[in-house]
């Protein structure tokens, strides 16, 4: 049995994006990422990688499952293997790590870590000699040597082992240096080097002030531009926003979100004290959720670029599913907030953050610049596709005035605007509609089903299991429900053996001292399986009714149909009985009547 604090490591360090792209060219869609299956032939996309729940699904075949089920199946290994390789890539030596998993970096030893390297970092920039090359550089993008403090700002001298020997002599070893992504680990030597070298550092610091991370940039064309800590034990890329330690003081009222660390350290130097960015990643729904904990509104203040821009519709839609009012800031004349401040000065930022457009407004003037609009058919268009998005807003009073925006714009009266997203809605709905009912026809074929033997004999009593299985893996207050016995349900309500299987490890894990993590569940499951389990859960997600509601009608349902299968197979035991007990006395009469 392999330890949790191993599987939990694992989990940390191989990011399932990353993982999968190396295997998989993965496109990023809304807040997942597709790409074509490694595991069937295919040529249009449906494979899924889920960051927010660290797995994979692909809506083809039915392959799914975390990292670990995904390297099984590449490369075909059983669950320890599969460790075994994730382990070495990442730096976990799991045969050593397992005699000694209390040996595991604990989180608050990496921070102290990390504090000792960022002092080392700030100290060799402030070294004459040393720093020079990066004092120069900070000097040339205008930092003066209060906001170089104020960040923590370091330099990485050009020197394989300046660091390490510093560390080692601090008492930090080997291991905890190459865990904590401080060091490489020589293919050869198995010797740890220096990994940031030649760069200048910014610390990443979380908002109780820890060190968590170090972000390290070039001081030339030269590439990469920036290398990063991965994840480690006190450090998630998707689960903290640079200079939010200084910024959550000055954001109560909005927030700016910016690309790169040195547009958030000039607008700070600038007075901009709200201003954020991501950890060289796309913005992730919890970094969303974290902003909103702090603030009402984001400026989304990215590059002007096309990826800037591509970045930003995507950024809208994640900030906008937590509930934040969102402005979107288009800078002319200037590739970066940074730039831009140096061109033009503080106040015109100011005064061009005061005319940030809405989310809507921005995706209108995308929409509109695309189109002549003195050109009949290219008003068409444009309408229709305005109408469309409209289409998909929920609320009616938004859809209004939106309605109202898109007849301004392009001269058209808002009755006729107002049907044309009417219709759109009906299209919309009935594809919804039809979609559903393909896939409830898809279900009822589940014969021939490898994973669950069972599901086709009570195709009702499956489907209802399916959705209980969907609830539990998701979300915890129903598993505690079933747990602390306020929902009744037990191993032998369930119908498929499938169904008890997933059932009983969800509950053993729920009820474990160190609580459920989905991660664990591998380790009780082939690959298939997981695969299912995943589909489960990704059916779930796609729904937004998942009340306990749903839940107490499923447990229902299924205990209504394990009854009629009860009644079913005693009544046909009934009826073979009269009818053994009828065949008899006519056997019995035939004999008679000889
Ligand atoms: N980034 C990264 N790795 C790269 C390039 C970028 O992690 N190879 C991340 C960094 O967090 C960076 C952000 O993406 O801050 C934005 O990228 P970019 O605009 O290229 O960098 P800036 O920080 O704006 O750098 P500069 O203005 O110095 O070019
Ligand atoms: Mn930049």
């Amino acid at each position: 049995m392999i330890s949790r604090a191993v599987i939990d490591e694992i989990h940390h360090r191989a990011d399932i994006v990353e993982t999968i792209s190396t295997y998989v060219t993965l496109k990023r869609a809304g807040s997942n990422f597709g790409g074509l299956c490694p595991f069937h032939s295919e040529k249009t996309p449906s494979f899924t990688v889920f960051p927010a729940t660290r797995s994979f699904y692909c809506f083809g075949c039915g392959a799914g499952g975390d990292v670990i089920t995904f390297i099984m199946k590449a490369e075909n290994l059983d669950y320890p293997s599969a460790i075994e390789l994730l382990g070495k890539r990442v730096g976990i030596d799991i045969v050593q790590d397992e005699k000694e998993a209390g040996a595991l970096m604990k989180r608050k030893r990496v921070y102290e870590m990390n504090l000792e390297a960022a002092k080392f970092f700030r100290e060799c920039l402030f070294d004459k000699t040393l720093g020079e090359p990066g004092m120069e550089y900070f000097r040339a993008r205008g930092l003066s040597s209060a906001v170089i403090k104020r960040f923590g700002l370091g330099y990485a001298p050009q020197d394989f082992g300046m660091l390490t020997r510093h560390m080692r002599s601090k008492g930090f070893s080997e291991e905890e240096l190459i865990s904590g992504f401080l060091c490489g680990k020589s293919q050869k030597t198995g010797k740890p080097y220096d990994y940031f070298r030649g760069r200048v550092i910014f610390p990443i610091i979380d908002t109780a002030g820890n060190v968590i991370a170090f972000g390290g940039r070039v001081l030339d064309d030269s590439k990469p531009k920036y290398l990063n800590s991965s994840d480690t034990p006190g450090f998630k890329k998707s689960r903290n926003l640079f200079a939010l330690n200084y910024a959550k003081d000055h954001c109560s009222e909005q927030l700016i979100l910016c690309e790169g660390y040195m547009d958030v350290i000039a607008l700070h130097a600038a007075g901009f004290q709200n201003a954020v960015a991501t950890l060289g990643t796309a913005l992730t729904s919890e970094q969303a959720r974290i902003m909103a904990k702090y603030t009402k509104k984001v400026i989304i203040s990215y590059d002007s670029d096309e990826a800037g821009q591509r970045a930003a519709n995507r950024a809208i839609q994640l900030l906008s599913e937590v509930g934040l009012e969102i402005r979107v800031l288009k800078l002319n004349g200037a590739k970066d907030p940074d730039e831009f401040i140096k061109k033009f000065g503080a106040d015109r930022f100011r005064h061009v953050l005061g005319q940030s457009k809405t989310g809507f407004e921005y995706k209108m003037d995308a929409i509109l610049s695309k189109y002549i609009l003195e050109n009949a058919e290219d008003r068409i268009k444009a309408s229709g596709e305005l109408c469309g998005i409209i289409a998909g807003i929920a609320s009616a009073a938004e859809r209004e005035v939106y309605i109202g925006k898109v007849a301004a714009a392009l001269s058209l009266t808002s009755d006729s605007l107002k049907s044309d997203v009417e219709r759109q809605r009906k299209k919309l709905y009935y594809e919804q509609r039809k979609s559903d009912s393909r896939e409830a026809v898809n279900s009822a074929k589940k014969y021939g089903d490898r994973i669950n033997l069972d599901a086709v004999k009570n195709v009702a009593a499956n489907a209802a299991e399916e959705t209980i299985l969907g609830l539990l893996l998701t979300y915890p207050e129903h598993r505690e429900a079933v747990a602390k016995e306020k929902i009744a349900l037990k191993n032998e309500d369930f119908f498929t053996a499938f169904g008890k299987k997933v059932f009983d490890a969800v509950m053993e894990l729920h009820t474990s001292e160190d609580g459920y993590d989905s991660a664990l569940l591998g380790q009780y499951f082939t690959d298939d399986e997981m695969g299912r389990i995943t589909k489960y859960r990704v059916d779930r997600g796609q729904l937004s009714e998942n009340g306990s509601d749903i839940l107490r009608v499923s447990v229902e349902k299924l205990k209504a149909e394990k009854l009629k299968e009860s009644e079913k197979s005693g009544e046909d035991k009934f009826a073979s009985l009269r009818r053994k007990q009828q065949m008899a006395k006519e056997r019995k009469n035939n004999i008679k009547n000889k």
